[in-house]
C-alpha cells in the first residue's frame, strides 16, 4: 500500500467515495492538506496526522445548495448549521429576483421582505462581501443580484416596464455587482414587483451578464397555467442573449396544472442553449402569503404574520373558521406574512429530479417563524426517501445533482468533484440512515445519517453538531473545463 501523500493533515479512509462526477462509486481513501486534496487512492494510514475511518460511510464533495435565500441567514448565522447538517458547504443566495445588495433607503416590499428589514440591506456588493469576510461564514457562498432588488432601488413604481432610462440605471447597477463578483442575475417575474417587466427588459438586462460570463436564474413568470409559455420565454431568453439560464424550483402549481412537466421536460431537454433547472424534494412550495397562491393550494400553513404573529404555524382554513372570516379577509389580516402552499404533485417531482437537467436546491426561507422543511431536510431527503426508500435515482446520480451538476452550471470552480487538486469541501455520511427530520409541524429539526462535513479541509460539522469553524470563502463564477 502506497504512503500517505505528504503532507497529510487528514485521511478518510475506507470509505465508498461517489465523486460526484456521476462515475460509479468507488472504495478508496481521500487525502486532504491544508484546503486541497491531495491523493485519492489507497494509503497507509500510518503517516497522516489525523485519520477518519468511512468504513460502510459514503464520502462526497460536500453538497451545493443552488437555491438559497441565504443571503442574511450568512451574516445572522454564520455557523450556518440548517445547512451544514445537512452537508452543504456552498450556497448560492440572490434567487428569485431578490438580493439583499444593492438597496438602502427603501422599504422592502414582498417577496423583498423575506430577506430582512430595511436597515438589514447594503447599499452595494462591495459593502456586503465586506459584511460577509469579517463575519466570517461557515460555507463558501455565490452571491446573485436580484433584478427585484435592481428594479426597487431604480423605479417609483413597480406596477410598470422600466424605461430605456430606468434599463439603463438597473444595467449599470449589474454592472457594479458582476465587477464585486456575484456570479449573476437571478429573476422573479411570478411576483407583483417584477411581473410587469416584459421579456425585453430582462433580455436587456441578462445581456449584459455575457461580457461577465455570468448566469441568469428564473423563478419564472407563471408556474401555473403559463408554465408551458414561461419555459418558452425563459430558454428564448437564454437563446438571444448567450447567457445560460437556470430555471428555478421547477414546478407545476395547481391541480390543474398537474402533469405539464410532460410538456415542459422536453422542451427543456431540447433546447440547443444552456438551460438548466433546480428543484426541492417537496410537494408544497412556499413563500410571501398572496391570495392568488392561496386559490391554488389544497391547504395553506401560516409561515409567520407580522401582524399575527402567533398564527405562525397554524392552517389558514383553521384561522378564517376561529376569526368567522373569509380567506381574503384572513389574508388581509395577517399580511405582510408567509405561507406553504400544498399545491404540486409528486409524480411531477419525480419526473423533475430524475430528468439530468436537475440540480437540487432547498429554497429555503432562513428567517420564517415557522419555516418550510426544506430549510433544514432537503438534501438527506433526497438522499433517504427517493434514493434508498423509492430507488428513483442512484446514488452517484443524486449526488451528482447535488454537486458536480451544480458547480458546473454555477462555474464554481475546483467544487463539486472529488478530484486532486480540488478543494476539501467533502461530506461524509451514512447511506443507511441518512434522513430528513424536519416536517412541516417541527420543521427546525437536524437531518440524521451526516457526520461529517469539510469546508475547504476544515470540519464544520461532527458529532451531531457545528463545530463553530467558519472557514467558507466567498466563490465567484469561472469558466469550468474538465
Ligand atoms: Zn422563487
Ligand atoms: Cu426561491
Amino acid at each position: 500500500m502506497p504512503a500517505t501523500p505528504r503532507p497529510c493533515d487528514l485521511l478518510i479512509r475506507n470509505g465508498t467515495v461517489v465523486d460526484g462526477t456521476g462515475q460509479d462509486a468507488r472504495r478508496i481513501d481521500v487525502a486532504i492538506a491544508g484546503d486541497k486534496i491531495v491523493g485519492l487512492g489507497r494509503y497507509d494510514a500510518s503517516a497522516a496526522d489525523r485519520v477518519i475511518d468511512a468504513d460502510g460511510r459514503v464520502v462526497a464533495p460536500g453538497f451545493i445548495d443552488v437555491h438559497t435565500h441565504d443571503d442574511r441567514a450568512v451574516l445572522a448565522s454564520p455557523e450556518m448549521t440548517p445547512k451544514v447538517s445537512q452537508g452543504v458547504t456552498s450556497v448560492v443566495t440572490g434567487n428569485c429576483g431578490i438580493s439583499l445588495a444593492p438597496l438602502s433607503g427603501v422599504a422592502p416590499i414582498p417577496p423583498l421582505n423575506l430577506l430582512g428589514s430595511q436597515d438589514m440591506f447594503f447599499a452595494d456588493f462591495p459593502a456586503y462581501f465586506d459584511a460577509l469576510s469579517d463575519v466570517g461564514v461557515a460555507v463558501n457562498v455565490a452571491a446573485q443580484v436580484g433584478h427585484t432588488t435592481l428594479r426597487a432601488r431604480t423605479m417609483d413604481r413597480l406596477d410598470r416596464a422600466a424605461t430605456e432610462r430606468e434599463i439603463a440605471g438597473m444595467a449599470e447597477a449589474l454592472d457594479d455587482a458582476m465587477v464585486a463578483g456575484c456570479i449573476g442575475l437571478s429573476t422573479g417575474l411570478a411576483y407583483p414587483p417584477a411581473n410587469a417587466a416584459p421579456t425585453e427588459e430582462i433580455v436587456a438586462l441578462v445581456h449584459r451578464l455575457a461580457r461577465f460570463n455570468g448566469i441568469h436564474t428564473t423563478h419564472m413568470r407563471n408556474e401555473k397555467d403559463g408554465v408551458v409559455d414561461s419555459v418558452r420565454e425563459t430558454i428564448s431568453i437564454g437563446e438571444v442573449t448567450g447567457v445560460p439560464v437556470v430555471i428555478s424550483h421547477h414546478k407545476c402549481s395547481g391541480r390543474a396544472n398537474w402533469g405539464q412537466t410532460a410538456q415542459t421536460l422536453p422542451l427543456i431537454a431540447s433546447a440547443t442553449h444552456p438551460v438548466a433547472l433546480d428543484v426541492y424534494p417537496y410537494t408544497a412550495s412556499s413563500t410571501v402569503l398572496l391570495e392568488d397562491h392561496v386559490r391554488s393550494a389544497e391547504r395553506v400553513l401560516v409561515t409567520w404574520s407580522e401582524s399575527e404573529p402567533s398564527q405562525a404555524g397554524r392552517d389558514l382554513a383553521e384561522i378564517c373558521s376561529d376569526w368567522g372570516c373569509t380567506v381574503s379577509e384572513a389574508v388581509t389580516r395577517l399580511l405582510p406574512a408567509g405561507a406553504i402552499y400544498f399545491q404540486l404533485d409528486e409524480a411531477d417531482l419525480e419526473r423533475i429530479i430524475r430528468t439530468s437537467e436537475a440540480m437540487i436546491g432547498s429554497d429555503g426561507l432562513p428567517h420564517d417563524a415557522v419555516p418550510h422543511p426544506r430549510l433544514w431536510g432537503t438534501f438527506p431527503r433526497v438522499l433517504g426517501r427517493f434514493v434508498r426508500s423509492r430507488g428513483w435515482l442512484s446514488l452517484e446520480a443524486a449526488v451528482h445533482r447535488m454537486t458536480g451538476k451544480s458547480a458546473r452550471v454555477f462555474g464554481l470552480a475546483k467544487r463539486g468533484v472529488l478530484a486532486v487538486g480540488n478543494f476539501a469541501d467533502v461530506v461524509v455520511f451514512d447511506p443507511e440512515t441518512v434522513l430528513d427530520i424536519a416536517t412541516y409541524s417541527e420543521p427546525k429539526a437536524p437531518a440524521v445519517g451526516i457526520e461529517t462535513v469539510l469546508v475547504n479541509g476544515t470540519v464544520v460539522w461532527a458529532n451531531g453538531a457545528a463545530t463553530g469553524a467558519r472557514p467558507g470563502r466567498k466563490l465567484t463564477r469561472e469558466r469550468v473545463v474538465d
